[in-house]
């Protein structure tokens, strides 16, 4: 039960209008700025007015708390960008591409620079004409953020709610869990077979409560996918309420025949999502762009709750040119298809286990001994420059996780792995 507030005149600052006016704190360094402000009334709990409601314990529960889930949330880690040293590394830690963007990419970027006093378009139209020109899309139902991650929390913000169930796979991508904390929701897990989404384990955990399956296709950081039947089978197997967000963001390096990054499902369902991002192969990520193909209603949802003006200008005017550039797309794909395969048989020749990886990255497994394992050869790999991704956080304690480089990178990272392994031999 709180005191008797003395009433202050409706003018004085230092009360905050709401139904429970509350008395603000003084600038400590009022006086010495020789600023006399508004006398503060005496705090609701009847004590001397010098107490500083931050250091009282008694105060604490006024204190702003963040919704039931938030402070679960371990806070994203990106992959690393710098080694001891000051030397410039070889960062293959975040899957970058090693071509950067299109060269119409950049002009756009920098012609964009000449008009920053202006706000963006707000519906990033020159971005969803791209799009839509280049995959046969009606723009109306692309939705564009920045980078495919605010999408994806966009899309767990309007669909999740306490109570509700966020389903993902054992080593999916770690944003899944962080978006459904942060809607007030429950992340379920559905064990893996073999590094890969297991369909059949994902439906044994569908509930009446489950909103979303996240399934990242193909995933990171495994590098593994599942073929169009086996999504078409997830597809069918949920309850038509359950949204079923296709997380495509390595789509275009994908090269099997039975693969489809989600698009004909989103065309063919009222309650599929596709995302997809510039950051991969259009080299982008420094811009955060991404997008999402989403059934009519979903859209409209999207864009109800999106920031209005979520992309800059030259975020908008990269991306167009980006998406024109396809000729850009094919050489990192020709890339892709030159390095991916050499550097899985040059790191199994090493005797290091690979997962066989679709996209841009691998994953490489080391022995659980001490020295030979995945936590010696990072700081081994470290003190030469080279920076992999540690997988713990995923799940995968015993792995790092590696970007296929320039030629000079993937070269230089097999001599270090030569290295590491012999010299732990
Ligand atoms: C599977 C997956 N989805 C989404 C993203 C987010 O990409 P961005 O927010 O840069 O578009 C990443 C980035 O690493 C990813 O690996």
């Amino acid at each position: 039960m709180v005191g008797k507030e003395e009433p202050l005149p409706a003018s004085d600052p230092s009360r905050v209008p709401g139904p429970t006016a509350r008395v603000l704190k003084p600038l400590r360094f009022c006086g010495a700025l020789g600023i006399t402000g508004p006398r503060l009334a005496a705090p609701p709990n009847g004590r001397s007015g010098s107490v500083d409601p931050l250091e009282d314990p008694q105060m604490a529960p006024l204190a702003p708390k963040p919704r039931p889930g938030v402070l679960d949330i371990e806070a994203y880690v990106p992959g690393e960008s710098h080694v001891p040293g000051g030397i410039t590394p070889i960062k293959l830690s975040s899957n970058e591409t090693p071509l950067g963007p299109s060269p119409k990419a950049r002009a756009a970027f920098a012609a964009a620079g000449a008009g920053l006093e202006r706000y963006p378009d707000g519906q990033a139209t020159a971005l969803r004409q791209a799009i839509a020109r280049r995959f046969g899309l009606n723009p109306d139902r692309i939705v564009c953020g920045a980078g495919s991650d605010e999408l994806i929390s966009l899309i767990a913000h309007a669909y999740l709610g306490p109570g509700d169930e966020g389903l993902f796979t054992e080593h999916g991508f770690l944003l899944y869990r962080i978006v459904v904390l942060a809607a007030g929701a429950v992340p379920v897990v559905a064990p893996e077979t073999g590094y890969r989404a297991d369909v059949d384990a994902i439906l044994a955990r569908v509930t009446a409560r489950t909103r979303i399956v996240f399934l990242a296709n193909p995933n990171n950081p495994t590098g593994t996918y599942l073929s169009i039947e086996e999504v078409r089978r997830l597809r069918a197997g949920l309850p038509a309420d359950v949204l079923l967000l296709l997380d495509a963001a390595y789509a275009e390096y994908v090269r099997r025949n039975d693969y489809e990054a989600g698009l004909e499902l989103v065309a063919t369902t009222p309650n599929t999502v596709m995302t997809r991002t510039f950051s991969k192969i259009f080299g982008l990520a420094g811009l955060r762009i991404g997008w999402a193909y989403c059934p009519e209603a979903i859209a409209d949802a999207l864009n109800r709750i999106r920031g209005p003006f979520n992309l800059s200008t030259p975020s908008i005017a990269a991306g167009a040119a980006a998406m024109d550039d396809w000729a850009h797309i094919e050489a990192s794909v020709r890339h892709n298809d030159q390095w991916l395969p050499w550097l899985t048989a040059e790191i199994e020749k090493l005797g290091l286990q690979t997962t066989p990886s679709v996209a841009n990255f691998i994953l490489v497994h080391f022995p659980a001994a001490p020295g030979r394992d995945a936590e010696a050869c990072d700081h081994f790999l470290k003190g030469r420059g080279i920076i992999l991704r540690r997988v713990a956080g995923y799940g995968l304690p015993g792995a790092l996780r590696l970007t296929v480089g320039t030629d000079a990178e993937n070269r230089a990272v097999v001599d270090a792995l030569a290295a590491f392994v012999g010299a732990s031999a």
